[in-house]
């Protein structure tokens, strides 16, 4: 265990090599911890141009970064302890994820227009800020806007509304507009050195397919949007598991599921984490403010559905 609290290296300049092999690292391709972490001895060696000894001295640190070997059932036990949950505001919804969003993982939210996926981010944002003992991991939250619909008015009224601190809330929101996937996922290379400096224990990215979908419209470019948005997915799953962060996806999806018959961006249900690991929470409308959640082929989750309600005050349980 405690070798899980040592501070361990998070860029390739902190595994403590000279500033010739970084720069030669860089050049060849390899610029992250994980790209060496995965690289064989004889490869590194030969197209960095470093003996294989140092390659292979590299490895082995940039391996011990990522703890990456072998490890007993009760190393995963404990762990496991160290994922960290976040209530939504709901207990329903709390339930039905296992006790609230975890870390270490993608938590999907897909639906409809106006089934309260921007809602449960802004939420989420605030409630990470709050102690353990009330469902929070005390600590600061990046929000990632790709659709403009951030409201820090929200964030102020959700705040007041969990006793605390509005604008002291609104200091721990790391805020950002999203310009194009691009951008997006620039961003996402970014939080591996914002995260370990801030404190940070949740990510929001609202919504992350919107501008792959209006970049890429239509059958035509469907392999290539796919292409990238695995990649960004990939990228957000390593975030979520290297940093123990939780990581928050929404995707807007149509009412209709049979337009996007045929589109491998949207599974079957409508999801869009597919091959990824992580929890797809379906949302949907139902009567006044009462809104269904069902968790999506997740088999070491109940199966069921939550209903809870979006107030002024933010989510909460239905009465
Ligand atoms: N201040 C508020 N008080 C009560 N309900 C609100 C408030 N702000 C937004 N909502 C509700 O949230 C819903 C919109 O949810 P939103 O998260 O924006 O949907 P989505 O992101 O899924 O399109 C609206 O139906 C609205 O009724
Ligand atoms: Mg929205």
């Amino acid at each position: 265990m405690a070798t899980m609290e040592k501070k361990k290296p998070r860029t390739i300049e902190e595994l403590g090599v000279s500033s010739t092999i970084i720069n030669k690292l860089r050049e060849a391709g390899y610029t992250t911890i994980e790209s060496i972490a995965v690289a064989t001895a004889q490869e590194l060696s030969t197209i960095v141009g470093i003996p294989l000894a140092t390659a292979q001295k590299l490895i082995a640190a940039a391996r011990e970064a990522l703890d990456i070997r072998f490890k007993t059932a009760l190393e995963l036990k404990k762990e496991r302890m160290n994922i960290g949950k976040v209530t939504t505001g709901s207990k329903a919804l709390d339930n039905l994820l296992g006790g609230g969003v975890e870390t270490k993982t993608i938590t999907e939210f897909f639906g409809e227009y106006g089934t309260g996926k921007t809602q449960l981010c802004h939420q989420l944002v605030v409630n990470v800020q709050l102690p353990v003992e009330k469902g929070g991991l005390s600590a600061r939250a990046v929000y990632i806007d790709s659709e403009g619909t951030f409201r820090w008015e929200r964030i102020e009224s959700m705040a007041r509304a969990v006793g605390l601190d509005p604008d002291q809330v609104m200091e721990n929101i790391l805020y950002i507009r999203a310009l194009n996937s691009d951008h997006q996922m620039a961003i996402v290379e970014e939080l591996r050195t914002l995260i370990p400096k801030e404190n940070i224990r949740l990510v929001a990215l609202d919504s992350v397919t919107g501008h792959f979908r209006a970049e890429y419209p239509g059958r035509e470019n469907l392999a290539i949007r796919q292409q990238k948005l695995n990649r960004h997915l990939h990228q957000l799953m390593q975030i979520a598991e290297i940093y123990n962060v939780a990581v928050i996806i929404t995707n807007q999806v149509m009412a209709r599921p049979d337009v996007f018959f045929g589109d491998p961006t949207v599974a079957v249900g409508g999801h869009v984490l597919y091959h990824t690991p992580g929890v797809r929470i379906q949302l949907r409308k139902s009567r006044g403010n009462k809104r269904i959640a069902r968790v999506v082929d997740a088999p070491h989750l109940p199966e069921g559905e939550a209903v809870f309600i979006i107030t002024d005050e933010g989510i909460r349980d239905a009465e």
